[in-house]
């Protein structure tokens, strides 16, 4: 005898990323996730803006180091001091790291409560934010544990970037560049002739168009079987970058700068792009005071922990690399002499 559980599913996870100054919300029962850093600087402002009926705030230590269980534990607790239920919201309130963990608690508390996202940094507003990638680091490893749990909302409000550190904010340049590289050839000739730091509408647009083209990306595959996998140009030697500074060295969207302009002499190596364009990519990086080279000690070893990433499926290491700019191609069994010839153009 057999008996079938019929999970065939007809779900509408769709929300909207609004862009602009944020407007008033009211809730029954909230809990703002935020770090003392932000809530220093904004939760006054924030809480002009958001009310509730009941509204509690879990304050969580600043810092990647913190992204982890122990953290989450300390947001649940919140929520169960306060009796939130499956119908309450948590308010992701600050950059990548609080919206991730904030996302995760979410998708646990008593099996899954709402959540929004507020991002306070550029990478969060560009990319982080949106696409519900949820999680937290262990010793094994960087958001090793986690769901994809979409948010009901995402909120962006340009009125945070005012109190960016000038790294922070080349960061998210970083994620935007990557995304103008990989899918938008016009958009990359935006940001060329365009002053982000400066310029607020050139900088409004630029994260209305990333958003746009990460969510056009999430539509096709929320759960990264495909093209989501194009949003990890320049990570595979990220990761790298960043797991032998000890996540010390360089901010994340710097290590991707730098990761970028790797997977750029990989391309140059396997003829799929110009000179010409490698040299425009680095070129941009380098107006944003990004970090666009990295002394490699020993080539062999960087090429080992390729491994390590979770992404390196069954010994395979998958490279995306742009096949020109705005457009990209994803190759995998490219021949190990060719990665050591890239690694060795990087040699301390
Ligand atoms: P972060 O969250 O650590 O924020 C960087 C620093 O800026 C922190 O000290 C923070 O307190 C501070 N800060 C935040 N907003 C500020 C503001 N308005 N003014 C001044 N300081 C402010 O780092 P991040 O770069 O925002 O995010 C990195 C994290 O995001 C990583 O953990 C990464 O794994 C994750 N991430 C997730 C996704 C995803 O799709 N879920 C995508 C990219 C990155
Ligand atoms: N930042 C990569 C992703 O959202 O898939």
């Amino acid at each position: 005898m057999k008996i079938r559980v019929d999970l065939r599913k007809n779900v509408d996870d769709s929300y909207d990323v609004e862009i602009g100054e944020l407007s008033k919300k009211h809730f029954k029962k909230a809990c703002i996730v935020t770090n003392p850093t932000v809530s220093g600087l904004h939760l006054e402002y924030l809480k002009s803006k958001i009310s509730a009926d009941e509204l509690c705030v879990a304050m969580v230590p600043d810092g990647e180091e913190y992204k982890n269980m122990g953290t989450i534990e300390q947001i649940l607790s919140v929520c169960f001091e306060n009796r939130l239920d499956r119908s309450s919201y948590l308010i992701a309130f600050g950059g990548g790291v609080i919206g991730d963990m904030t996302g995760f608690a979410a998708s646990i508390y008593e099996r899954g409560c709402n959540f929004i996202q507020i991002p306070t940094t550029l990478l969060a507003c560009v990319d982080a934010s949106v696409g519900g990638k949820t999680g937290v680091n262990n010793k094994y490893g960087k958001n090793l544990v986690g769901a994809f749990y979409q948010p009901k909302g995402v909120y962006i409000d340009p009125h945070f970037f005012e109190t960016l550190p000038a790294r922070e904010f080349a960061a998210g340049v970083a994620e935007i560049v990557k995304m103008a590289v990989m899918f938008d050839k016009e958009f990359f000739g935006f940001l060329q002739n365009a002053d982000l730091a400066g310029d607020k509408e050139a900088l409004l647009k630029a994260v209305a168009k990333s958003v746009e083209l990460k969510a056009s990306v999430v539509t096709q595959d929320e759960k990264e079987h495909g093209v989501r996998a194009v949003l990890n140009y320049g990570h595979t030697f990220a990761h790298v970058i960043e797991s032998e500074t000890n996540y010390t060295g360089f901010l994340h969207g710097e290590a991707v700068a730098i990761g970028m302009v790797m997977a750029n002499t990989l391309a140059l190596k396997l003829g799929k792009i110009s000179a010409d364009d490698a040299k425009r990519v680095k070129e941009l990086l380098e107006k944003y005071s990004l970090p666009t080279t990295y002394k490699i000690k020993d080539a062999e070893s960087f090429y080992d922990k390729f491994f390590l990433d979770k992404k390196t499926k069954e010994g395979t290491i998958k490279f995306i690399i742009p096949s020109g700019i705005g457009s990209y191609e994803i190759i995998k069994d490219t021949p190990k002499n060719i990665v050591m010839e890239v690694l060795n153009e990087f040699l301390a």
